[in-house]
């Protein structure tokens, strides 16, 4: 007999660690196809969140399901620390030819957003032998011991955990929304005054950024930012790092957001939606660099296994082959303009921001002190949900765009209509207390 929904929920909390899921909704899925998915019951919710981000080729795309029956029936995994397999280095090759700029480039793959970031950690001392890690404030970068040391939004990450990896130091973002004055001056003299008087620059193995910040709230770097922070790198002999675990694999509308950097990084990190829901993660740095670390100075027994190589495979051929670079520019654009016109009748959104698929709407209790308005966000992603909208918030009030880069313009304006009468009914306080009690978020 199938168990209910509600014996199944009551059984998970009953056995799953309660550090294993944000309190968002009770769902249970069935089954996904492109931008929907349905739960048991039957219901579907046009997804504009990718599982954050993951699904960037949409749910159950006909090629990865097909890519990875096809290897099942082959070949499951090879450990590839001891022996290797095709579909492995066709994936090695195409990481490294896709990252921007010039430069050879060499691979080393994990299974998480989190171990990659470990591992370009660990790779950046290895290679300048230096030891100290510059990030970002609200940066979120995963939960293995370097990546959480690197994240900072969210005490659940940090509280009873440490002590965490040394010498990691957070700087600010620099945020056009939320802060004032010359943010890219402020921002780059911070650092520069880091290393005058606390921090020797040449301590520093490498700096790790997002080209967009997401779980901060989708941020967006001013260009000329990037443009002087590379410099500062370059003059202290620090290693660049474009975290692209988000942003990557065309989130953006590019391969990877690091595009905008005037120079190409030295290390690029990416996962999430590389393997379309199968867990593969790579750390593509400068060739050279992958000569400082050696066997078995970075293995997992099940990385770049068979079938999550022939799923990133496929998901990098679906990209090409579909142009999902372009329908995330244009998807995004049709987006943001119905955001921006949902901005002129509510004043309740604060910002419209973002890059391609990758887009936040931040709500404020005033437009003014831009005061973040956390039970406005709540009850909006709780009145889209009942409408058959799944969304959810970033930094308690930043409604988080995403829908998988395979979104047509149908889809987009049947969520900007739902979004829109969700944001009324938040506004008019027609939804339910206990259904916004129940979005808990983080
Ligand atoms: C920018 C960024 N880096 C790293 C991670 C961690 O990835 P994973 O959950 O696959 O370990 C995330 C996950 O949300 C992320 O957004």
């Amino acid at each position: 007999m199938t168990e209910s929904d509600a014996d199944l929920l009551a059984k998970e909390a009953k056995y799953l660690s309660p550090s294993a899921r944000i309190g968002f909704f009770p769902l249970v899925v069935d089954h996904g196809n492109g931008c929907w998915f349905t739960d048991r019951s039957g219901r579907r919710f046009l997804d504009f969140h990718s599982m954050a981000c993951v699904l960037n080729t949409g749910h159950n795309h006909p090629r990865v399901v097909g890519a990875i029956q096809k290897q099942a029936d082959r070949l499951i995994h090879v450990n590839s620390a001891y022996m290797t397999h095709e579909g492995l280095v066709t994936l090695a090759a195409r990481l490294a030819e896709l990252c921007p700029g010039t430069v050879a480039r060499r691979v080393a793959f994990g299974l998480s957003g989190s171990d990659a970031n470990d591992g370009a950690m660990k790779l950046a001392r290895a290679a300048t032998g230096r030891s100290r890690i510059i990030a970002f404030r609200h940066s979120y970068h995963g939960n293995t011991y370097g990546a959480l040391s690197m994240s900072a939004v969210s005490l659940s990450m940090r509280r009873g955990f440490g002590p965490e990896i040394p010498d990691v130091h957070h700087v600010t973002f620099p945020d056009v929304y939320r802060m004032d004055g010359d943010i890219t001056d402020n921002c780059i003299a911070e650092l520069e005054d880091l290393f005058a008087t606390r921090i020797p620059g040449d301590e520093v193995a490498a700096v790790f950024i997002e080209p967009v910040q997401g779980d901060a709230g989708i941020v967006v770097p001013p260009a000329r930012y990037l443009e002087l922070l590379a410099e500062l790198c370059r003059r202290h002999g620090i290693l660049l790092v474009a975290e692209e675990v988000q942003t990557g694999i065309g989130r953006t509308g590019a391969w990877f957001a690091c595009e905008r950097f005037p120079v190409a990084p030295d290390i690029v990190v990416c996962g999430k939606a590389l393997g379309s829901g199968m867990p593969v993660s790579a750390v593509i740095a400068r060739a050279e660099l992958m000569d400082a670390w050696s066997a078995p100075g970075h293995v997992f027994s099940t990385a770049a296994n068979a079938l999550c190589c022939a799923a990133a495979n496929a998901t990098l051929d679906i990209v090409e082959d579909e142009g999902l670079l372009e329908n995330a520019v244009r998807m995004g654009q049709r987006l943001r303009a119905g955001l921006v016109a949902l901005a002129a009748g509510h004043e309740v959104i604060g910002d419209v921001r973002g890059d391609g698929l990758m887009l936040g709407v931040d709500l404020v209790t005033d437009r003014a002190t831009r005061e973040r308005a956390r039970t406005v966000a709540a009850s909006v992603v709780a009145a889209a949900f009942d409408r058959g909208l799944y969304l959810t918030f970033l930094r308690g009030n930043v409604l988080r765009i995403a829908p998988p880069l395979t979104i047509g313009p149908d889809e987009v304006d049947l969520g900007l209509e739902i979004l829109g009468r969700s944001l009324d009914d938040a506004v008019a306080g027609r939804v339910p207390e206990a259904d916004i009690a129940a979005v808990v978020g983080w």
